[in-house]
């Protein structure tokens, strides 16, 4: 089979778990050379290991710019370039037990000011990071973002909401500034999955259970599987989509295109 991504190399950052897990594994299945970037070093070389020789591991904090070069540096220095830089980690603000997800109005400063870092930050450093090292290969190259449905319609949390919303801004008017150097940039927006990020264990025996409860929110029916995400990141970060920028494509089963009316 011709892979998607053959001769391509990429850093996929929280590829410890989740939608970053599921990247690597497809990316390389696609031929990519995968990094693995993700704040637990243990978690990242599980991924490794998952995937073999085509991966390396290495830890990183997205908040940290210095982190990330580092991430991109090892992608040039284990497989001598940059093609693809996915910037998916990503964290939530956990709804609080008994209460529930908090109002804006009770939200504490130190939850909101880390959730701003990482989701918000994290994937400016990363593009800035790859756009560097784009621009020393002489152009080209293809960013995907990990936002969320939470970016584009009101959904759960609104500090959360808010800084996916900054990801669906940014991946626009990026995708125009860096258009000249042939550098494309979207970003993937999808709906809840059973992760951990969320609290949950995605392995539980009660898993299916929530699994359906939150499909059926959903005009298709199902829940989101974090390879649905990596799936549309693959196509997004392909040539397949060599004439695609600026697009922030949904992920959702539906959610965000409407309303089931009638009956
Ligand atoms: N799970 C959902 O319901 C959902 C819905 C919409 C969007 N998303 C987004 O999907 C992305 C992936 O989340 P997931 O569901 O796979 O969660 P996950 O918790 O399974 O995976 C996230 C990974 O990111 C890593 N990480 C956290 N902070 C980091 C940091 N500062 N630097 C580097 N790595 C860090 C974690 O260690 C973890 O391995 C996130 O951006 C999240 O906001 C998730």
């Amino acid at each position: 089979m011709q892979g998607l991504l053959d001769g391509k190399v990429a850093v996929i950052t929280g590829a410890g778990s989740g939608v970053g897990r599921a990247a690597a594994l497809l990316f390389a299945e696609h031929g990519a050379k995968v990094v693995c970037a993700d704040i637990d070093l243990a978690n990242a070389e599980a991924t490794v290991a998952m995937v073999g020789d085509a991966a390396r591991a290495i830890r990183c904090d997205v908040a940290d710019p210095a982190s990330v070069d580092a991430a991109v540096a090892l992608a040039v220095a284990a497989f001598g370039r940059l093609d693809v830089m996915y910037n998916n980690a990503g964290i939530t603000i956990l709804p609080v037990p008994g209460v529930g997800l908090r109002k804006l109005v009770d939200a504490p400063a130190d939850e909101m000011r880390r959730v701003q870092e990482v989701n918000i930050n994290g994937v400016v450093h990363g593009c800035q990071s790859a756009i560097r090292q784009f621009a020393a290969q002489g152009g080209g190259g293809a960013i995907v973002n990990t936002a969320s449905v939470a970016g584009l319609i009101g959904y759960g949390g609104v500090v959360y909401g808010a800084t996916k919303g900054a990801v669906t801004s940014l991946t626009r008017a990026l995708a125009i500034e860096v258009a000249d150097q042939n550098v494309r940039v979207n970003s993937v927006c999808p709906a809840g999955m059973l992760t951990h990020y969320s609290g949950m264990d995605p392995d539980s025996p009660h898993a299916d259970r929530i699994r359906d409860g939150m499909g059926r929110a959903h005009p298709l029916g199902r829940s989101i599987d974090p390879r649905d995400t990596a799936a549309a990141a693959l196509f997004l970060a392909s040539d397949l989509a060599s004439n695609i920028t600026g697009v922030n494509l949904p992920v959702d089963g539906g959610l965000s295109a409407g309303r089931k009316t009638g009956a």
